[in-house]
């Protein structure tokens, strides 16, 4: 980074500081003359939004600090660093699409109501003005944005990765996928739009099955595996780079009822910085092996003599350290061919 980059950033950050503490210093009384309400919890909302309160609650974002997964791998967050993401102040206080703060309030909240919702006032953002309802939000198009997951999801480049695809151009931009619409009863009983909280991700077999096409064909003396990424708007699989999709095959013989031992044909993964070996087999050294939007990837398996058939798995796995009994793989797809 060069030095005026460098010094230009240590304005950025001093003078998101200065904002963030002639904000927090405004007092109640500064707020509540511009607002009824300081907005801290999202418990705040929860009497009025229950619905999406409820998606929220045990959502991986409510969970953030709390999941047992990162407690571990944070060292109880002795790692302090891991708090920025993992229980932030609002968005807005280092602006959206820059990296958050951390804070030391409402531990499991995660990343709440107010780290998304919280205004450059002390008010709340939303798609649209609505001066007229009790919490009054505001119209942000910085909110609504991708800019509003990019302070956070683009550590492992999910953003970078979004940008790049055709997804960007055509404007289905994340919360088109991550919080479909949902139809909300209110209090009188007549309904509206909604959007989803509850941000499905990896850890929901629905979505990941969204995520590709996988098939399987005979073509000549070889079989020919192939996983086109049909539905994921960046990398498949993205984020951590520990996760890993693994496309493993097996041929069956006359006298079998099933095949042997399982041979992995392809593992599509980001490796680790200082990872010394591929991610798996026909990769690289340091090859990132993840499946871009719209992207197709065929592994050709010659055909053994004496073989009858194939059969073929499509396995996610938040860790690829894990095997196929353990409760952080799922199996997508189960096919087998004869030949
Ligand atoms: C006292 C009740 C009340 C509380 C507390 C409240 N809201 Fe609301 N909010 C409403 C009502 C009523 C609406 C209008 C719903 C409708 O369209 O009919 C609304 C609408 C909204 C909207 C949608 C605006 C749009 O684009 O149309 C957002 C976003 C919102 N609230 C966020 C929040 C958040 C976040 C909190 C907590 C920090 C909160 N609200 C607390 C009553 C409340
Ligand atoms: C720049 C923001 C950011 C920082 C800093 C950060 N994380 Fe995360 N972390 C995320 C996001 C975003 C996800 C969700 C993406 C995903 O699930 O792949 C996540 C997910 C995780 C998960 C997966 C949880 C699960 O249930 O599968 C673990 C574990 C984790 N982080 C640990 C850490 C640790 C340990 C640190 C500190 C060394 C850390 N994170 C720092 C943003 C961050
Ligand atoms: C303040 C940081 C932050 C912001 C802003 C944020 N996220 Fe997250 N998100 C996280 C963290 C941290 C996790 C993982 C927490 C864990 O698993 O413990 C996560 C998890 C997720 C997951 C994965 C859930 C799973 O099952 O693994 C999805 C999907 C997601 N976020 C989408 C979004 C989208 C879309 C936006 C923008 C509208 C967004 N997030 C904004 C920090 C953030
Ligand atoms: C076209 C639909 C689509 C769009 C657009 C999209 N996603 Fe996803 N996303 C998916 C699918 C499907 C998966 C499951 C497959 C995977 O993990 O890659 C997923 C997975 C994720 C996960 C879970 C990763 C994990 O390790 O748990 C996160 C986080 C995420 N997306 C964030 C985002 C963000 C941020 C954006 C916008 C920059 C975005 N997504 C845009 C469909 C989409
Ligand atoms: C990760 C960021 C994030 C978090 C956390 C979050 N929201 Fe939202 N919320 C959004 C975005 C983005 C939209 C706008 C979606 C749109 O209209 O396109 C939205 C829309 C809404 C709406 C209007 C649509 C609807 O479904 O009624 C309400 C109300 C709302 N949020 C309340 C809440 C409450 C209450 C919480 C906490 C329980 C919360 N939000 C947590 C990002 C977030």
């Amino acid at each position: 980074m060069n030095f005026s980059l460098r010094l230009g950033l240590v304005i950025g950050v001093v003078a998101a500081f200065g904002g963030a503490i002639a904000y927090l210093s405004a007092g109640d009384q500064g707020l509540a003359a511009a607002h009824k309400t300081r907005w801290e919890s999202s418990v705040q909302c929860k009497s009025c939004h229950e619905d999406v309160y409820a998606e929220w609650t045990g959502s991986h974002h409510q969970i953030a600090f709390t999941n047992p997964e990162v407690r571990k791998l944070s060292d109880d967050f002795r790692k302090e660093e891991c708090m920025d993401c993992h229980l932030p102040r609002p968005l807005v206080i280092t602006g959206f699409g820059s990296r958050t703060l951390p804070r030391r309030t409402h531990f499991d909240e995660g990343i709440s109501c107010i780290s998304c919702h919280l205004g450059p006032d002390g008010g709340l953002l939303a798609r649209n003005d609505r001066p007229e309802v009790p919490c009054a939000p505001k119209r942000s198009t910085d909110f609504l944005a991708v800019k509003s997951c990019e302070s956070c999801h683009n550590q492992h480049w999910t953003t970078d990765q979004w940008r790049a695809s055709p997804y960007a151009a055509q404007g289905t931009d994340c919360a088109s996928c991550h919080m479909p619409e949902v139809t909300r009863v209110r209090k009188d009983g007549s309904k509206r739009m909604g959007r989803g909280h509850v941000f499905h991700g990896s850890h929901d077999v629905a979505t990941l099955k969204k995520a590709g096409k996988f098939e399987v064909a005979r073509a000549g003396s070889e079989v020919a595996l192939t996983l086109t990424n049909t539905g994921a708007g960046h990398n498949y699989p993205t984020e951590e780079r520990h996760r890993a999709v693994d496309m493993l095959y097996r041929f069956v013989t006359a006298d079998q009822e099933t095949g042997g031992e399982w041979t992995l044909a392809y593992r599509f993964r980001m490796p680790y910085r200082d990872e010394s070996t591929p991610v798996g087999p026909g990769a690289d050294v340091q090859e990132n092996t993840q499946l871009p939007a719209f992207a197709t990837k065929t592994v050709n398996v010659p055909i053994p003599a004496g073989a009858v058939a194939v059969e073929t798995r499509l396995w996610y796995r938040l860790t690829p350290f894990c095997g196929d009994d353990s409760p952080l793989s799922t199996l997508l797809e189960e096919r087998r061919v004869d030949l």
